[in-house]
């Protein structure tokens, strides 16, 4: 790719999505004026709840989604003012891993030619290179070689997890789009393909978009994170300092609904979220989007939309109430009542 010199191999910047609905109903604004970056090498988290538009980025950034404004660069070109040749180019540098490996993987191929077929389309290399190529690729997502004869069925969720990875890897992308790649999976072995990931990453430069609802797990596998509400940033910047002290209240909510201590408390999140999720898709308003379910607004948190403003060093908090919500007393005198 040209551009090497950037630092950032994705950069989307004021990204809008319109849904148009069938019938006469309003569109849905899934992205509103969203950007994000990813540097090379390292980790993005991309967090929110169901609906949030978290998705619709992702396949924005695959080129499968088309933006109404907006600009996405990959590697520093941008990618709506490609040739098509040159954008199928750049299409190969970017890879995907979903949620269900199941959906992903054609159950009649074996695994080798799950693998193998991605390199064919690219007419990447002749046939014992291809073959070279899957097996060393299998050993570096910790499979046996045995496991190219296998079908979908014979293998374990993780292996399968695995074999997804090694599609994703195979071609030598730059940036892999990780769509809830371990939601689905028991505790014990989404460790191990996050650790997985994180040696690919350290081995091969790679780059992540790591799109996730877990604010838990976000928190252990990203460098950076941006955190998005009904299809706009409410905050981004160095994960740990955004899961240390939140800047938006919305941020502090989407890490006291990762696993917490009371039940009962749980419980009323997730009815609240219930409730929220019924409400009808993202329009323009004029006030701040999570106004109507922060515990700390104040009368302009809705007659006025927040600017996306820096607080330090690449931290960006998009709420008018901070600091004031973080101090202590606030807090305690509203969330008594
Ligand atoms: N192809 C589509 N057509 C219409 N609406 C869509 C489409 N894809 C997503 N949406 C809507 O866009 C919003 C964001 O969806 P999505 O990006 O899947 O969220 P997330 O991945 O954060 O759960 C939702 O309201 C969803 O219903
Ligand atoms: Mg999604």
């Amino acid at each position: 790719m040209t551009a090497e010199l950037t630092s950032l191999i994705l950069e989307a910047a004021d990204v809008t999505v319109r849904f148009r609905a069938s019938g006469r109903g309003r569109a849905t604004l899934a992205l509103d004026g969203v950007g994000i970056t990813v540097e090379r090498g390292r980790t993005t988290g991309l967090v929110g709840e169901s609906g949030a538009g978290k998705s619709t980025l992702g396949r924005v950034v695959l080129g499968l989604v088309p933006i109404a404004s907006g600009s996405v660069r990959i590697g520093g070109a941008d990618i709506s003012k490609l040739t098509a040749a040159r954008r199928r180019e750049l299409r190969a540098h970017l890879q995907a891993v979903y949620q269900d490996p199941l959906s992903s993987l054609n159950p009649s191929y074996s695994v080798f030619w799950s693998l193998a077929e991605p390199l064919r389309a690219r007419q990447v290399g002749n046939r014992s290179e291809i073959a070279a190529r899957v097996a060393s690729t299998l050993e570096a997502v910790g499979m046996e070689p045995e496991a190219a004869h296998r079908r979908p069925a014979a293998l374990s969720g993780g292996q399968l997890q695995r074999i997804c990875v090694a599609r994703a890897i195979i071609t030598l992308p730059e940036l892999v789009i990780l769509d809830e790649a371990v939601s689905a999976l028991d505790l014990s072995v989404q460790a191990q393909i996050l650790n997985l990931l994180r040696d690919l990453q350290d081995e091969r430069n790679l780059s992540y978009l790591f799109i996730s609802h877990d604010m838990a797990v976000v928190r252990h596998f990203c460098h950076d994170v941006t955190v998005l509400y009904r299809g706009q940033i409410m905050e981004s910047g160095p994960t740990g300092e955004v899961t240390d002290a939140p800047a938006h209240p919305y941020t502090r909510a989407l890490m006291q609904a990762s696993p917490v201590a009371d039940p009962v408390a749980q419980r009323r999140r997730r009815l609240a979220a219930v409730a929220e999720s019924a409400q009808s898709p993202t329009t323009a308003s004029d006030g701040c989007i999570y106004a109507p379910r922060c515990p700390f607004t104040a009368p302009e948190c809705h007659q006025r939309r927040p600017e996306l403003r820096e607080i330090a060093p690449g931290r960006f908090v998009a709420c008018d109430r901070y600091p004031e919500w973080t101090d202590a007393r606030t807090r305690a005198t509203i969330e008594t009542n």
